[in-house]
């Protein structure tokens, strides 16, 4: 090669060093560096370019060839590189940014009513049917709506068959739904007919059977002439639509002070007697106590479990569930009862 100019030498030198560069580039802005580097107007290639028309008339072609050559060798180097480096990126993201269109959509899981909410609500809807008025009450009850107008005065031993919770200041965490009987008495004038769907609270050592916190559904129905056989006409008529279908009841005689005569219900259930109810004809203390006239009025009253209608209607077992809080439990409830 010593016969070469040394310009030509100097430039395939730069151009094979330039093509190693190009070549070892990995990002797109590398490359771009890498280029302007070599053809920026100070460059090595930029000089030998603008020097032609100074050189000696033999070797202005030679070198002139030379120099155009490299510089376009190289600008095609870096295209072909730049073409590379697009398709490697597309192949990466083909890999990690892959979407596949016939995959079935993300599942969202739904919120769902639970259990015992859902029976409140069918009740809802079958008493209000039946042309009944939905009320609430308090869960902070005083003495007197929770027991004195219930026929339970302080001494009396019926205190002693729910076990309460009381405040500091007196009142107590209502024990049942009655209470709302004599809010209703007090606030409406007969004939009244109106349930009470809620929360009721005992102090109860906890088992499968006994919960401290339950719901009932309350029912007073006054007007004149009342008879049990209104109250068994209505509690099975909505025990029917609760469950669908003809269900076998029998009244128990049973005590309860707020009512005269007082009935506990069964319902049969797979074969066996459920307790699902107490029941009976509202005890003239009571119609006087909430202020109507036990001389003109007269009406019957029940207080139906929610938690136990659940329980046998999703055959669960130990009643602790229903308010654990335990949503693998809660899921396994979930068939036909999406919000
Ligand atoms: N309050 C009673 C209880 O909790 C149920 C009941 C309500 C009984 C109305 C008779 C009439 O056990």
């Amino acid at each position: 090669m010593a016969d070469l100019p040394p310009a030509i030498d100097d430039i395939r030198l730069l151009l094979a060093e330039a093509l190693g560069q190009v070549a070892a580039c990995s990002t797109a802005e590398a490359l771009k560096a890498v280029e302007s580097a070599v053809l920026a107007p100070q460059s090595t290639l930029a000089q030998h370019l603008r020097s032609i028309p100074k050189l000696l008339p033999e070797l202005r072609g030679p070198v002139g060839r030379e120099a155009n050559e490299a510089k376009r060798a190289l600008l095609a180097a870096c295209q072909a590189r730049l073409a590379a480096l697009e398709a490697a990126r597309e192949g990466d993201l083909a890999l990690t940014e892959w979407v596949d269109p016939t995959l079935p959509g993300e599942q969202r899981g739904g919120g769902r009513l639970h259990p015992v909410t859902q029976v409140c609500r069918e009740l809802e809807d079958i008493f209000l049917g039946l042309g009944f008025d939905v009320l609430d009450g308090p869960w902070v009850e005083d003495d007197w709506h929770n027991f004195g107008a219930l026929n339970i005065p302080a001494d009396h031993p019926a205190r002693d068959m729910q076990d309460t919770f009381w405040l500091t200041d007196g009142r107590l965490l209502r024990t049942h739904t009655s209470p709302v009987q004599i809010r209703a008495l007090e606030s409406q004038t007969p004939p009244i007919r109106a349930v009470a769907i809620g929360r009721i609270f005992r102090h109860e050592e906890l088992d499968a059977t006994h919960e401290n916190t339950f719901h009932q559904v309350e029912g007073l129905l006054v007007d004149r002439d009342v008879s049990a056989a209104h109250l068994v006409w209505v509690l099975r008529t909505v025990l029917h639509e609760l469950f669908g279908r003809e269900v076998e009841t029998r009244l128990r005689p049973a005590y309860f002070p707020f009512v005269e005569p007082g009935f506990e219900m069964d319902m049969r259930f797979r074969g066996r007697w459920m307790e699902i109810l107490g029941c009976g004809l509202v005890h003239p203390r009571v119609l006087a106590a909430g202020g109507a006239d036990p001389e003109v009025w007269s009406g019957f009253a029940f207080g139906l479990g929610v938690d136990r209608i659940a329980m046998l209607r999703h055959g669960i077992d130990d009643i602790r569930h229903l308010m654990s809080g335990d949503l693998r439990f809660l899921r396994q409830m979930a068939r036909g009862t999406e919000a």
